[in-house]
């Protein structure tokens, strides 16, 4: 028989700074996209550390162009399918735009509702301006990670998806952030699209393990969406995306030879139907039809 590891939980993830190298040199944490039971139960059973249901599913699932059109029901919704399936990984539910931009009550009762629904921790965007909410939610024991570098939901107000930080102004801010974030309360922050060395000194000025995606290797740990990793998403290949698999032209290729075979009547088979016992095609008066029900 073999034994399962224990569950992570939010204190088991806070204690994984990896750098400097002489705190104890554990391995980094893997983070993964997950927005349904069977991705989740993929990422769950590859070992992952976290299982992110990440507003990337407004983008990845749902077909938006941008992460703005999720609300906290559908967040609630994915999240809840992921938690079913009662993985090992930590279950983290991103905050979706607008749900944290408000009192700090209804922050709050937003957070508990995806707690409700299954997430151990919630992750929001934004740096030093995000302190408040951190505070309020930590003093409501809801478990918060951080988000700074590119903010996806900030993409009105930036203009686009551009890497952060890349002068010494924008470079110092950042590190600001980081410890405005950490001395809040955040268990963990995600830096996502800011230069290596940035994503290092950060690393290296906060006491949390931070979390890269498109940050370099100096992160105490790496997310990438699920989509991405396993090429169900093939529109756009960003320089940070490392594939793994090519599932999307798989499973073009499949459903290709599906409709092939029904086109040419090549499916379903004899063997992939159910069938008659032979009394009952004799009382029918069907001629020539195969007997024994399977
Ligand atoms: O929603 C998401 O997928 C994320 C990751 C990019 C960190 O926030």
């Amino acid at each position: 028989m073999t034994t399962r590891p224990a569950a992570m939980t939010v204190p088991a993830v806070r204690a994984r700074k990896v750098r400097p190298a002489e705190a104890g040199g554990a391995p980094p944490l893997v983070m993964v996209t997950a927005y349904d039971a069977p991705t989740a139960r993929i990422a769950d059973e590859a070992g992952v550390d976290l299982i992110l249901v990440g507003d990337s599913v407004a983008m990845v699932v749902l077909g938006y162009d941008d992460t703005l059109h999720v609300s906290v029901d559908d967040m609630a919704h994915h999240t809840a399918a992921v938690a079913r399936t009662r993985p090992r990984a930590l279950v983290l539910a991103d905050l979706p735009w607008l749900s944290y931009h408000v009192s700090a009550e209804d922050t709050v009762r937003n957070a508990g509702r995806l707690v409700q629904a299954g997430a151990q921790a919630v992750k929001l965007e934004g740096g030093r301006k995000r302190v408040a909410m951190i505070a309020a939610l930590v003093d409501a024991e809801i478990p918060v990670m951080g988000h700074i570098g590119l903010t996806p939901q900030s993409v009105l107000a930036t203009g686009g998806y551009k890497v952060q930080g890349r002068d010494a102004a924008a470079a110092a801010g950042l590190v600001d952030d980081a410890i405005a974030l950490a001395t809040a309360g955040c268990f963990a922050i995600v830096l996502e699209g800011v230069p290596a060395p940035v994503a290092r000194m950060i690393t290296e000025a906060v006491d949390v393990p931070t979390i890269g995606i498109g940050a370099g290797p100096s992160c105490d740990g790496q997310v990438l969406v699920f989509h991405d990793a396993v090429g169900l998403e093939d529109r756009v290949l960003p320089r940070f995306v490392r594939r793994y698999a090519n599932l999307k032209a798989e499973g073009v290729a499949a459903i290709a030879a599906y409709a092939a075979d029904v086109r040419a009547g090549r499916f379903p088979s004899d063997a992939e139907s159910y069938q008659l016992a032979d009394e009952a095609v004799a009382a029918l008066g069907l001629l020539g039809g195969a007997s024994k029900s399977a």
